[in-house]
Order: C-alpha cells, then structure tokens, then sequence
C-alpha cells in the first residue's frame, strides 16, 4: 500500500489530503501537525476549519485510510511521499522583512524528514513557496541523507477557500514540477498516478521545478490584479457616475478577459494574495527587475487605497465623525463560505473606523469573538504562524462587541457596513433593522449584495461599491 503523509493540518493540507484519502481508498494518508489543538479537532465531529462538503469527506474516510496525527516522526518515517504544507509567512525581520517569505517552518520540516528517513521518498512542495525553495529543500535533504535518496516536487494547490472541495473535485489543473532527471520524471510519474485515480489527464501539467513554482506565485498575482483593477475602475465610476457591475459585465463578456473576478469590492483578502505578491516583488527586485517590481507593487496598493477609501466613505458620510457612534459590521471572514479571516480587508476596516473612535458591534456566522479580538490586536503578518506560535492578544479591543446576530448588531446603530457577502446578508429584513437603527440610517455595502433602490425606498442612505452615488454622499470626497 502507497503511503502518504503530509505535514501541516491546515486549510490546504486537511482539505487536499482528505480528497486523496476519499479518491485513492488504496492509499493511506496521514496528516500530521504540531499543532495538538489542531489535530484533536480534526479527529473530532467540529474540523478546525469550516469548508463546505469537508465534513462528509472526511467523516467517510477517517479512520478508514485517512489519520490525523501528532506523531509526525512516526509517520514521516514510514511514508512514501510526503507532502509539506506548512505555514510561509512573510518574514517580519531582518533580510527581506515585510517581502520574503520566512521559511523556518519549511526548513525545520525539511530537517526533520532528512534525520527520521531510513527509505527513499518523494518530497512534495504542497505550500506556496519562492522560486527556488526546492533547490535549498534539496540541499537540507541531500546533505542530511545518510545514503537514502530523495526527490523533491513541486506541486501547488489551486483550492479556492469556500470551494475547495469542489476544486480539489474537479481541478482545472493539477500542476506537478521536477528535476528533468530520469529519477525526476519518475517520481512525476508516482504522483501523477495519485491523482490520476480522478484527475482526467490531460489536467495534470508537468512542468520543471521553477515554472511549477513560478506559476503559483503568477496565478495568485494575475487574480488579485482582476481584482485591483475593477476596484480602480469603481473610484473612477463613483466619480463618473458610471456604474461598475455594468462596466465590469461589458468587459467581462469579452472572450478574451472573462467575466470571473471582475466584481468590486472592499478589497481582497485571504492568506496567499498579498503574501504571494510580496514574494513575487521581493523576487524581481532581487533578480535587478525594478519595473516589474513597481508593477505588482502597485496592485497591493490599488488595494489598500480601496479599504481606505470605504473608511472615509463611511466617516465623511457620517458628518466626518464617527466617534462614539456604533457601527454594526456584518461579515468578517475574507469571503464568503469559510472562517478564515487572515488578512481580511474587515480587519482594516475596523481598525480605520477605530482609529475614528467607534464602536463596532461585529457579527460573522463563521467567526469566533476570540478571532476577531486576536485579529484587531495582532501586528502585521504575525498571523500566518502556527496557532500555538501566534502571540495571545494583549488584551480585548474595548469598543468592539461580537455579537451573534445581524439584527443585534444593528441595533441603535448609526451605520452597517457589510464586509463579507455572506448569502443570509442578501436575505435580511431590511425594514425590520431600519427600525431599529439611529436616523439618518446607512447602509455602506462593501460587497455590492444590497438592493440599493429596495434599501433607498426603506429610507436608508446607501453606498454601494462603484456605484452611482447616493445625493448625501455627493459632495462628500472619499480622500481627504
Ligand atoms: N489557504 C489557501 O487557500 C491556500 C491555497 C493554496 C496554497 N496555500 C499555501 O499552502 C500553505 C499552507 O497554507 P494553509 O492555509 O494550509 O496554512 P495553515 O496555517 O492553515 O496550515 C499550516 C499548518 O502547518 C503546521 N506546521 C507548521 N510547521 C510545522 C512543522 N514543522 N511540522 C508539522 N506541522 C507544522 C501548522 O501548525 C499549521 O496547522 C501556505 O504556503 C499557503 O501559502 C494556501
């Protein structure tokens, strides 16, 4: 029996393992962790992470050929391909801070597989790493190897959050890099029998090494500039009067650029845009390539200026105050579907609008008190660290309250700011929160799911991403 494991129990590896668990019954998977919190509630009826359809997959194979362990040692050792999918955070010190990626939890699993290793294995690059990663992996392994042989993959995951059994179902692609090796192509080979078990064939891309890792960063980067630049295009509509669902179908419709991520929005989020950006940046500005540099850089700032320009939108709206005035925020996960809030854009949102003095009554169906706290605490990129690594918040952020419902949140409230397009935000009794609201009531719709004129005819005084701006906010610049 073909053994797999794979280190790191999160959001990539959980899902990706559980799939192949599901599609290989074959195969024996164990998924390992440091984390004892994580793995005790992956063997639980409450997953660590909330992704539609996972429950089921799991609980069909668990214990069956699919394990969640602690004992990372033990399962390395007896494996024939690992898979490393652990965390890549952006470096907070030192060379390359703010830029590079930190890959201390990489090395240290690359360590640990080189010292427990007593057969040859396939290692397989399942976290997003920078172009080269492999070769310094292959490094660590080959002169720790003690005479076994190793080859090192790389095979980045494509799963979008909120869809990722879907995606992992029906990949548009599976991309597999190797070394151009006889024994390169051959462990290609072992891995693309994995997911051959489902994947039709002419789905799984091989590739060599560096284009495999490339592409990653380049998927990543071509998305979230669609996203940068719809959200250009809505500053110029509010200022045009030109509305930007209609700009984005026109040119969505277009065969050449599709009409996926073209919608505007407050901003985007998740753990991979930004970082992957940052990545992409740090590489080129070490290979001598500036302009390329300033050209990704500019995405990333298309993307703060966005979130920036919704916090004025709400402040100048509000009399350009917003102190001591509650404001009830409805969604807080970076999108739709999970409970995943690392490097949301609520979380900057909120902090605008708490540097303004606030008071924030939050509401997500997926995300936990504790979260947010820790989110409107934590410094700059300390959260892409294993949980139990992450620093405690110091203490609760006072002007914020959780509560666990959308009207409990808007009540007495000046103002709703709707930061994740939770489908039940589509269906609330917009009447009934009118009536409880502070007059003038708004509605600040960062995600564009609001019926602007069903919301006009209640009385509220809307702004919607992009569109044609309310009469109050007219005169209102969105920057200072
Ligand atoms: N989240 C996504 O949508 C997504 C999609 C594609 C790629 N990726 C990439 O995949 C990688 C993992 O992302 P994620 O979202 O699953 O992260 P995550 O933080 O959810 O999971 C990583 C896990 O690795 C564990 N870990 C760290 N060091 C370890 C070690 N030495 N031994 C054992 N376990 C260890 C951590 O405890 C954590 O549970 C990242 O590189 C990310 O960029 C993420």
């Amino acid at each position: 029996m073909v053994k797999i494991c794979c280190i790191g129990a999160g959001y990539v590896g959980g899902p990706t393992m559980a799939v192949i668990a599901l599609k290989c019954p074959s195969i024996a998977v164990a998924v390992v962790d440091i984390s004892v919190s994580r793995i005790a509630a992956w063997n639980s009826d409450q997953l660590p992470i909330y992704e539609p359809g996972l429950d089921e997959v799991v609980k069909r194979r668990r214990g069956k050929n699919l394990f969640f362990s602690t004992d990372v040692e033990k399962h390395v050792a007896e494996a024939d391909i690992v898979f490393v999918s652990v965390n890549t955070p952006t470096k907070t010190q030192g060379l390359g801070a703010g830029k590079a990626a930190d890959l201390t939890y990489w090395e240290s699993a690359a360590r640990m597989i080189a010292d427990v290793s007593k057969s040859n294995k396939i290692v397989v690059e399942k976290s997003t790493v920078p172009v080269k990663t492999a070769e310094a992996i292959e490094k660590i392994l080959s002169h720790n190897s003690k005479g076994i042989k190793f080859q090192i993959l790389s095979n980045p995951e494509f799963l979008a959050e909120g869809t990722a059994i879907q995606d992992l179902f029906k990949p548009d692609r599976v991309l597999i890099g190797g070394r151009e090796t006889p024994d390169g192509q051959k462990a290609i080979q072992v891995l693309k029998d994995v997911y051959a078990h489902w994947v039709p064939e002419d789905r799984i891309l091989t590739t060599n090494l560096w284009s495999a890792e490339l592409s990653k960063l380049a998927a990543n980067a071509f998305l979230a500039q669609r996203i940068s630049s719809v959200n250009a295009m809505s500053a110029l509509c509010e200022a045009t009067g030109a509305d930007v669902s209609q700009v984005s179908h026109a040119v969505g419709t277009d065969t050449r650029i599709g009409p996926k991520f073209l919608n505007a929005s407050v901003g985007f989020g998740g753990s991979c845009f930004q970082k992957d950006i940052l990545n992409l940046i740090y590489i080129c500005d070490c290979n001598g390539l500036a302009e390329v540099a300033n050209y990704w850089k500019q995405v990333i700032k298309v993307n703060d200026y966005q979130k920036n320009r919704f916090v004025n939108r709400v402040v100048s709206s509000m009399f350009n105050t917003v102190s001591g005035k509650k404001i009830a925020i409805l969604g807080f996960a970076f999108k739709k579907d999970t409970g995943d809030t690392r490097e949301t854009p609520a979380i900057d949102v909120c902090k605008g609008l708490l540097g303004d003095k606030a008071r924030l009554s939050i509401y997500d169906p997926q995300v936990t008190e504790d979260q947010i706290q820790r989110d409107l605490t934590m410094k700059k990129f300390d959260w892409d660290h294993p949980i139990h690594l992450q620093p405690m918040s110091p203490s609760a952020v006072k002007q914020v309250s959780v509560v666990w419902d959308a009207y409990e949140a808007a009540k007495d409230s000046h103002g709703i700011c709707i930061l994740t397009e939770w489908d039940e935000f589509r269906k609330l009794d917009y009447q009934r929160i009118f009536e409880c609201m502070q007059k003038p009531a708004f509605v600040f719709d960062g995600r564009n799911i609001a019926d602007v004129e069903k919301l006009r005819e209640i009385g509220f005084i809307v702004y919607s991403i992009g569109k044609p701006l309310d009469p109050w906010l007219k005169d209102m610049p969105a920057m200072a």
